[in-house]
């Protein structure tokens, strides 16, 4: 795990855009996708870039997570963020930008088959991960097995408190489908971020090399190629 301390959030921005484009521009790429306030300027950058170019023609995309029971209309929904930060914008083909549908009837399936979509893809190649305060990634909140693959989980309280200003009428979602830790473990490579004064402590956390389920972003040391982008402060 390689460490880049980056001196502010438009510098982190502009390298995690920059790792996300040459990959882009290297192969046909399976992207990994997050979602959050932290990965909003390395959206902002790559659109600047691709807007005007072919960059997603050949790109994949899996989003990390959504929340349950929450519309893709929703302007809380992950489907509503992506479609603004990114898939308005860019040339990537509508069959090739996955979201876990939150809303599905039989959930369970829907988890089963977009593992099943991952994997018939040959595995995410690059993803990308924001950090939760609290140490998770994507939505998989202490305690998860290192194993773990897509699944519907319970957001423990203060992820729902922090994701509250989404959900201004107070109808904060209790439940999420999550891509798993062992999912993003079978990642070609990682590039996890990380700005601001309230992630100070889970960096220091993960920095510390203790691997445990407690803390689900130490599962990271266990994979070859992660870089974690740091940045000082949000802009
Ligand atoms: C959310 C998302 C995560 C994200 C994290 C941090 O709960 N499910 O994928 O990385 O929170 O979000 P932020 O970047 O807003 O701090």
């Amino acid at each position: 795990m390689t460490f880049e301390t980056l001196s502010d959030y438009a510098t982190l921005s502009a390298r995690a855009a920059s790792l996300v484009l040459d990959a882009m521009h290297a192969e046909p790429i399976v992207l990994g996708l997050p979602t959050g306030r932290t990965p909003k300027g390395m959206y902002e950058l790559i659109v600047a870039e691709c807007s005007q170019q072919r960059c997603f023609r050949d790109a994949t995309t899996f989003n990390l997570d959504e929340y349950v029971g929450i519309a893709p209309s929703h302007p809380g929904s992950y489907h509503t963020y992506m479609r603004r930060q990114l898939f308005d914008h860019v040339d990537l083909d509508a069959a090739s930008a996955h979201i876990p549908n939150g809303m599905a009837g039989d959930l369970n399936a829907e988890c089963t088959q977009y593992e099943a979509a991952i994997r018939d893809a040959g595995d995410l190649g690059l993803t990308l991960l924001g950090l939760g305060a609290n140490g998770h990634i994507g939505f998989n909140e202490p305690g998860t097995p290192f194993d773990s693959t897509t699944r519907v989980v319970a957001l423990t309280p203060s992820t729902r408190v922090a994701n509250a200003p989404l959900f201004p009428d107070g109808n904060v979602p209790t439940h999420a489908i999550t891509i798993g830790i062992g999912t993003i473990l079978r990642s070609k490579r990682i590039v996890l971020m990380a700005s601001g004064d309230r992630k100070r402590g889970a960096v220091e956390q993960l920095r510390s090399g203790v691997v445990s389920e407690d803390f689900p972003a130490s599962a990271l040391w266990k994979h070859g190629d992660v870089r974690v982008l740091i940045g000082a402060e949000y802009s």
